[in-house]
């Protein structure tokens, strides 16, 4: 390149989902047959009346200007109407919410509005990486706190105050926890809560599983005193099987919001007024439908399950979200080694949990989103591939 890219690119590393999609293709040109469990774009539709409301409103002259930087009022008083419903917390849709598009984009906008560079940021081992590379971008400093097993996948608090947190500003939580499918509890989020006051770091509960194999809801922001030092994001990817229409919301006090919508709206403009209206409709969507899209999940769960077992995984059954988290054998030299493997030999593409931090270097983790037929065959092929090495065992060959 004649023209050398910002410092900046060299903090981030292209995200392995992108790396590993152009291999999955190049083997699918070759003829391979790669049925891919690795990420978690729901395939179940969203409701019929979501997709009547897209349509009648992109047919309309009046829908295709630009949109308000703070999103439509009805689409934050559906989000507050959700919320109320669901998490038991009131939200004002005038200042309290600020829809965006997905909860990705908030973490850059949570990030640039609150991290100064040099500034530390806690973030969860296992995580979703995208807390990471953003701190990086936003010259923070990465501080993972670890989360592991034996804690039941919860932050070791007290070990974190014996530590120096003068530099900490903001701490990333999400549960329910991707990818352990660890749910959040009301004494979780108080102990939380109480940290981050006494430490005066803003707490940020990223919570996009709340409704997937799960009827236990809460929110950070139902929590007593989190107003102060909390906010919360939620999206309609996973919840209303709405990945690639882009929407989501950040929720809290109006003046951390003020600060965000000061970033982002010099950055994007309102979504496609359509778009909004739809997402409008989604969220008030009955409770039956929330049950029958897990209805479909449950299924897919049971052989996933099954998936893990042939794989001679340990699994925790009570896992929510899209996702199952499993620790791969004693015997198996790493998690990348073994998804490599099932990949060459089964043409079944399982996320490695290295991906999400050192924490996850023994684990792997499997999608929900494919078809249960998919899934079933996944299952075949891998159990194939490990009764011919089972023989070639025997028969001393490896
Ligand atoms: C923990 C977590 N947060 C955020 C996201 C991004 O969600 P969205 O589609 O709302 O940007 C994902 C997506 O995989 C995720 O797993």
């Amino acid at each position: 390149m004649k023209v050398k890219p910002a410092d900046r690119t060299g903090k981030v590393q292209e995200y392995y989902f992108s790396k590993k999609l152009a291999q999955i293709d190049r083997m699918r040109k070759e003829g391979a047959d790669i049925i891919s469990l690795g990420i978690g774009s729901p395939d179940q539709a969203p409701s019929d009346s979501t997709i009547a409301n897209l349509i009648s409103y992109a047919v309309r002259p009046e829908s295709h200007g630009y949109q308000s930087y703070i999103g439509i009022p009805a689409l934050r008083k559906a989000f507050s109407d959700w919320y109320r419903k669901y998490f038991r917390v009131e939200l004002n849709p005038d200042n309290e919410i600020l829809p965006l598009m997905g909860s990705k984009e908030g973490i850059m906008h949570i990030s640039l509005a609150f991290v100064n560079p040099g500034d530390e940021v806690l973030i969860p081992d296992p995580g979703y990486p995208t807390y990471s590379s953003v701190t990086n971008l936003a010259g923070g400093i990465i501080r993972k706190y670890d989360l592991v097993e034996k804690t039941g996948w919860h932050p070791d608090i007290e070990a974190l105050e014996k530590s120096d947190l003068s530099r900490v500003k903001l701490m990333w939580i999400n549960y329910p926890h991707m990818p352990s499918g660890t749910r959040g509890s009301t004494q979780l989020f108080e102990k939380l809560v109480a940290f981050a006051t006494r430490n005066n770091i803003l707490l940020c509960n990223d919570n996009p599983y709340s409704f997937i194999l799960n009827n236990d809801y809460h929110s950070l922001l139902e929590t007593e005193g989190a107003r102060e030092i909390a906010l919360e994001l939620n999206s309609l990817s996973k919840s209303h099987n709405m990945a690639g229409w882009r929407i989501g919301m950040v929720a809290g006090d109006s003046g951390y919001i003020k600060e965000i919508l000061r970033v982002k709206s010099n950055m994007d403009s309102g979504m496609f007024l359509p778009v909004q209206m739809a997402a409008v409709e989604a969220l008030h969507n009955p409770e039956s439908w929330y049950e029958s899209v897990n209805t479909v999940y449950v299924r897919r769960r049971k052989t996933v399950e099954e998936i893990m077992d042939v794989l001679c995984c340990n699994y925790d059954k009570s896992q929510v979200g899209l996702f199952l988290w499993g620790r791969i054998p004693e015997n198996v030299a790493s998690c990348e080694d073994y998804v490599e493997e099932i990949l060459n030999e089964a043409h079944v593409f399982i996320t490695p949990g290295f991906i999400f931090g050192e924490n996850g270097e023994r684990y792997i983790r499997i999608s929900l989103c494919a078809t249960e037929e998919k899934l079933k065959e996944a299952k075949e092929r891998i159990m194939k591939t490990r009764r011919k090495e089972k023989g070639e065992r025997r028969k001393g060959r490896i």
